[in-house]
């Protein structure tokens, strides 16, 4: 009975996005694309912008030349650089406070997916100054439009510059969810591989994991369309065919390219044809233990499609095909089976474990509650799992178990 309510939410709302006014932001893209912004932001009569960001950036420089283009054509700053990996809400109250007291009109988010969706919290804040961020969680709580907001991503993994989400920590609770909402997909999007030349190895494996676990569970899941399904192969062939030679040549400036590409793609997958269990557990285990989401999804993600079973025999032979690891005689069982050790030997090669340590056996009952919450109803999964189900994979992940 409970699977029937969830299919018929997530028909319903499938149906609906038909009618929901999608749109992409207005690329900016190819090397040294980052110099056309300052213009760009002034040309649209903006002349003060809040730069949220965080101290890794800021530390290595890498937002300098950008500093000095805007002060070239007269724009105003203020950097808030204080963000953490799974930004909190009072990460984003200190930012709202900035932009209102600079009289800030726009705001530039340069960064992973944690300063651009701290960003996007700002945007949804001053929206709505009458909402707080928990009561903006779920679906299309906002529809206001936020001040124009400038996605610079500097990791090649969320696809948060092409999203509805904004995925914030409450660090009171350490429940970390999301604001799903139109007005959050950012109006430009700075693809600059320049930017990512720098990203360390570890997080260039992980977050580039993220992405394809973006564009894998968007394409196995039950919303997806004929345009999301041709976004989420491109990002998948390209996800196989460049992630290693970034994470081990990161000076390839067209597989860095290549990736943030992959990244892109895969946002604007599963934006409308969203996410799955993988997140779902992610998110958790990020909230209570701030585990990076790129590490948590890239361990998860085998455990969970192999948990599929055969539900997703026919969508993972597909992307098996796609990336050339099968036989022309395999079975669509085996054609799975290969395209999910391919998974376990890229996070192998990349040195990413195969479980996550430091999973205390108390904290998992909450974790479970919080993951099928979230994933349920509204993730079009292609098999709704149960508690016991969550519970069961929570106990594969976990790595020695502290009381
Ligand atoms: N909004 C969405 O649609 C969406 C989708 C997926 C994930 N997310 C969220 O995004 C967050 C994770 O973002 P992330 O994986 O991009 O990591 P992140 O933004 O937390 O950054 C990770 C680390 O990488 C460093 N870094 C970033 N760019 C760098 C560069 N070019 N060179 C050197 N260091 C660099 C940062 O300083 C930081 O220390 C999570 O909170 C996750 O839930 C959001
Ligand atoms: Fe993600």
């Amino acid at each position: 009975m409970y699977k029937l309510y969830c299919r018929i939410y997530q028909n319903v709302l499938r149906g609906a996005s038909y009618f929901a006014p999608w749109r992409r932001p207005e690329l900016v893209e190819g090397k040294k694309s980052l110099n056309k912004l300052p213009k760009l932001i002034k040309n649209k009569g903006i002349n003060s912008v809040l730069i949220v960001t965080d101290k890794g950036i800021t530390s290595l420089g890498l937002m300098d030349g950008l500093l000095k283009g805007l002060k070239e054509v007269n724009i105003e700053f203020t950097v808030y650089d204080k963000t953490v990996p799974n930004p909190t809400i009072d990460n984003i109250e200190e930012a709202v406070e900035i932009f209102r007291v600079k009289n800030c009109e726009g705001i530039i988010a340069f960064g992973g997916g944690s300063s651009m969706d701290c960003a996007k919290g700002v945007g949804a804040r001053i929206a709505r100054p009458d909402k707080s961020i928990a009561s903006m969680k779920g679906i299309i709580k906002i529809r206001k439009n936020i001040p124009q907001l400038f996605a610079v991503p500097t990791t090649s993994g969320t696809g948060s510059e092409a999203t509805i989400a904004a995925v914030i920590t409450d660090n009171r609770t350490h429940e970390k969810y999301a604001i799903n909402d139109m007005a959050l997909i950012p109006h430009y999007a700075v693809l600059d591989p320049m930017i990512t030349v720098g990203l360390p190895p570890h997080i260039t494996s992980t977050t580039g994991m993220d992405a394809l676990t973006h564009a894998v569970e968007a394409y196995i899941g039950k919303s997806n369309t004929e345009e999301t399904k041709e976004l989420s192969k491109n990002a998948v062939k390209l996800i196989f065919a460049n992630i290693y030679e970034a994470y081990s040549k990161g000076e390839n400036l067209e597989a860095r390219e290549n990736m943030q590409k992959a990244s892109y793609y895969a946002g604007l997958s599963f934006t409308r044809a969203y996410v799955g269990y993988v997140h779902a557990i992610a998110h958790s285990l990020g909230g209570v233990y701030g585990i990076p989401h790129g590490l948590a999804n890239a361990v998860i993600l085998p455990y969970v499609l192999e948990y599929y079973g055969d539900s997703v025999y026919k969508p993972l032979a597909e992307l098996s095909d796609l990336v050339g690891i099968a036989d022309l005689k395999d079975t669509r069982e085996e054609k799975t089976k290969k395209f999910i050790q391919s998974i376990k030997d890229l996070n192998k090669k990349m040195e990413i474990p195969t479980q996550i340590s430091g999973i205390r056996e108390s904290d998992i009952p909450l974790m479970v509650e919080r993951a099928f919450k979230e994933a349920n109803p509204l993730y079009p999964v292609p098999r709704i799992l149960s508690k016991k189900d969550l519970l069961n994979i929570f106990n594969m992940i976990k790595d020695h178990v502290e009381q």
